[in-house]
C-alpha cells in the first residue's frame, strides 16, 4: 500500500542499498546489532515461534531465526528494494513459503495483521517520527516478547543526528534520524504490559528486550 512514509523510505532505502546491504550479510552475517537481537530471541528457547519483524530490511533477523526459532514470519516495510531482495533470500533458503511480505507504512495496515509471538524492529524506531503509533501497534501485536533496537540517547549522538537532520534538509530531503527518549519507549510498553528484561549497548546502538508480563 503506497504511503508518504513509504515514499519517503523508498528513496532512502533503495535497490543500491538493499544490494549492498544484502552482500554485507552474505559475506559477513548479520550485523552487530542485530545479532544481539537474535541472542536476545534466543535467549526466550522458543520453538516454532511466529515472528512479525516491522522494517526488517534484507530479513537478517528472520532468515537466521528460521534456522532453529521461528517457523512463520510476517515482514512489514516502508521500503519495496529491502522487500525484493529478503524475498529472494528467502527464495534461496527455501523459505519462501513461510513468509508474508507486506510493503506498508506498519501503523497503516497493523489492523490486518495477526498477533505473532515475537515483534522485533532492529533500527526502525530512529527512522520514524511517531514512536507512539510504532511501539503501541507493535506492543498490540506481541504475544510473547518485543525486541529492539535504537541509537542510544547520548549528547554526542544528538548533536550528530542534528548535524544529520541539518545537511538532509539542506538538500531537501524529508528522511529524518530521530533519537526517541528513550525512558519513554519505556512508559508506553510498560502500560502495553511488557517489562524490559535485558538492555546490551554497542557504541552506537541500544538493544532492549522486552518480555510480556504474565496475567
Ligand atoms: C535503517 S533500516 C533497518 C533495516 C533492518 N532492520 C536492519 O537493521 O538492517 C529501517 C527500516 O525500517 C523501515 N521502516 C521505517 N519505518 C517503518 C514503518 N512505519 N513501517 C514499516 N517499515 C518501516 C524502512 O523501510 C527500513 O527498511
Amino acid at each position: 500500500m503506497p504511503c508518504n512514509c513509504c515514499e519517503i523510505t523508498d528513496s532512502q532505502f533503495d535497490e543500491s542499498r538493499a544490494k549492498d546491504d544484502i552482500t554485507d550479510y552474505r559475506k559477513i552475517g548479520p550485523a552487530k546489532q542485530t545479532k544481539l537481537i537474535l541472542e536476545a530471541v534466543r535467549y526466550l528457547q522458543l520453538k516454532n515461534a511466529s515472528l512479525l519483524d516491522v522494517g526488517g530490511g534484507i530479513g537478517a533477523i528472520y532468515h537466521e531465526l528460521m534456522q532453529d526459532v521461528v517457523s512463520n514470519v510476517i515482514h512489514v516495510d516502508a521500503s519495496s528494494a529491502y522487500l525484493k531482495v529478503a524475498k529472494e533470500e528467502s527464495v534461496k533458503r527455501g523459505k519462501v513459503d513461510f513468509i508474508k511480505f507486506i510493503h506498508a507504512d506498519f501503523t497503516d495496515v497493523e489492523k490486518e495483521i495477526e498477533k505473532t509471538d515475537i515483534v522485533t524492529l532492529d533500527r526502525v524506531v530512529c527512522c520514524y517520527p511517531d514512536y507512539r503509533a510504532l511501539l503501541t501497534a507493535a506492543g498490540k501485536h506481541s504475544k510473547r516478547a518485543l525486541v529492539m533496537t535504537y541509537p542510544r540517547e547520548t549528547w554526542y549522538f544528538k548533536i550528530t543526528l542534528g548535524i544529520i537532520n541539518f545537511f538532509q534538509k539542506l538538500s531537501r530531503d524529508p528522511f529524518r534520524v530521530f533519537i526517541h527518549p528513550v525512558y519513554q519507549m519505556e512508559s508506553l510498553l510498560n502500560i502495553l504490559g511488557f517489562s524490559r528484561t535485558s538492555t546490551k549497548r554497542l557504541f552506537v546502538w541500544e538493544m532492549s528486550l522486552y518480555e510480556k508480563e504474565a496475567i
